[in-house]
């Protein structure tokens, strides 16, 4: 491996920090690589392999304006690139607006997501306004461009996809802000993303063509201000939502923003045609759904899986201490996720639902080709309890209730791990999962090649990564 030092930021976080979300697995990194032909540790990279994976990562540079949450960290996007048996890693910073003005004044300006926001410096982005657009949470590339967005809502930054160098903002995102979460559908080539915020209309979304062209964005009325996360879409469709927990009205007309849970209220599903259109409104059991595994067409139904939470505020465990509120909201296990399904009938306009599967798990991964269409098999990452820190991997089959589970020892976590799929495959699990590692037992990173098909059977390849990784949340495939 030959390792170039490419850039460095100064780390201006307390020598002696002790935030559970700064340090061990969450430690942020400041040096940004370029890594060539990276040691195969055991195993062998498939020659088939060929693409790109990056993963975005919370990688805090500055000291918090009060209380931190690790969704408030900058935005570093790491990738791995595969060809011809071999692979090459790049980390750079992304270099949002919000940094910038940091670096500039030396000092934090803004307040993040669980503190006030009347402690910001100045004024900023997002649904909540007043908060950095830290464009740390999501990575997907479209078009040949590479982009960044944030859950919060803001801008899109747009970077190389090669070389992650940062070209600026996105022309087709709206001035009034993108989520995290936008959608590639890869048989029109098209991307799909939504956005919200406290003022009506409260959610907006729309659509940018393969040339990197917005074509389509619409308003969509909510009873008040909501706090979507996700979205999904079927060919023909688009699906969004409308979930009880949200900000407290009466605390928010004082400048509050706390979110409540409201199960006397329904969740509410909008299908809106992706040629635009009035929604079709659905409803079922309440809950919070962070991530959808996917959506398709069945006849005249919409079958939608995501993971069903059977507590999304769970009460904090004063045993934990000052971070016991930030523990609660961030445990898996706690929130008890699983994967779960809806039906929603266009005929009838009924909705039933059913969970999958009771295990708990998060962050989904479907085959590349199965994107808005009917998926077999589903992927995802199971979390170590108390923490928000992944522990391992399960494959899903959903045609016969069969699961498969890889479990890494305590002390090593993986990241999302979407699927890089054998070129000419036709199998959904005919493929490889690929995710970065980051092992606080030896201080070291890796990369590691599951065969999809056969994740119970651990990495067929583990490569060495030149330092240490911060662990973060999304990630993405870009075939080669
Ligand atoms: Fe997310």
């Amino acid at each position: 491996m030959q390792v170039h030092e490419r850039g460095r930021l100064p780390n201006r976080l307390p020598a002696d920090d002790d935030h559970p979300y700064r340090t061990g697995a969450w430690q942020p990194t400041f040096v940004e690589y370029d890594a060539f032909d990276l040691d195969v540790i055991e195993g062998a990279i498939p020659e088939a392999l060929s693409g790109s994976y990056l993963r975005n990562t919370e990688n805090p540079v500055m000291p918090s304006l009060g209380r931190y949450h690790p969704f408030d960290g900058d935005g570093m996007v790491h990738a791995v690139r595969f060809a011809n048996g071999r692979a090459d890693y790049r980390n750079r910073f992304v270099r949002t607006r919000g940094l910038a003005a940091e670096l500039e004044a030396g000092t934090p300006q803004w307040a993040g997501i669980i503190e006030s926001p009347a402690k910001s410096l100045r004024d900023g982005w997002g649904a909540r306004g007043r908060m950095k657009d830290a464009s740390s949470t999501d990575v997907i590339v479209h078009a040949g461009r590479a982009y960044t967005t944030f859950y919060q809502c803001g801008e899109v930054y747009e970077l190389a996809p090669e070389t992650l160098e940062s070209r600026g903002t996105a022309a087709w995102a709206p001035a009034r802000g993108v989520s995290a979460h936008t959608k590639l559908d890869p048989y029109r080539d098209e991307l799909i993303y939504f956005g919200y915020g406290t003022e009506a209309p409260h959610l907006w979304w729309g659509i940018v063509d393969a040339n990197g062209r917005r074509t389509l964005e619409e308003s969509m009325e909510l009873p008040g201000p909501r706090l979507p996360h996700d979205i999904a879409f079927t060919e023909n469709h688009v699906v969004l939502n409308d979930l009880p927990l949200f900000w407290d009205p009466a605390l928010l007309a004082q400048g509050v923003y706390r979110p409540r849970w409201r199960p006397d209220l329904p969740t509410r599903f909008a299908v809106v045609p992706r040629s635009g259109g009035a929604p079709r409104w659905f409803e079922a059991a309440p809950t919070y759904v962070l991530h959808w595994i996917n959506a398709f067409e069945d006849g005249s139904t919409i079958v939608l899986d995501g993971y069903f939470q059977r507590d999304p505020l769970p009460k904090p465990d004063p045993a934990l201490g000052p971070y016991a509120a930030l523990h609660a909201m961030l445990d898996l296990s706690r929130l008890q996720a699983h994967p779960y399904r809806w039906r929603l009938d266009l005929a009838t306009g009924r909705c039933t639902e059913e969970p999958l599967f009771d295990r708990v798990s998060e962050f989904p991964s479907i085959a590349y080709r199965a994107a808005g269409r009917r998926h077999r098999y589903a992927w995802s990452m199971t979390a170590k309890p108390g923490w928000f820190l992944f522990d391992g991997l399960v494959r899903m089959d959903l045609e016969t209730g069969r699961e498969q589970v890889f479990r890494y020892p305590d002390g090593v976590y993986p990241s999302e791990a979407p699927i890089a799929p054998r070129p000419g495959a036709t199998a959904e699990d005919d493929g490889w999962l690929v995710t970065f590692v980051s092992d606080t037992r030896r201080d070291s990173s890796e990369v590691h090649i599951f065969d999809a098909a056969r994740i119970d059977a651990g990495p067929i390849a583990r490569l060495a990564l030149p330092a240490r990784i911060c662990v973060g949340t999304h990630a993405c495939w870009a075939p080669g």
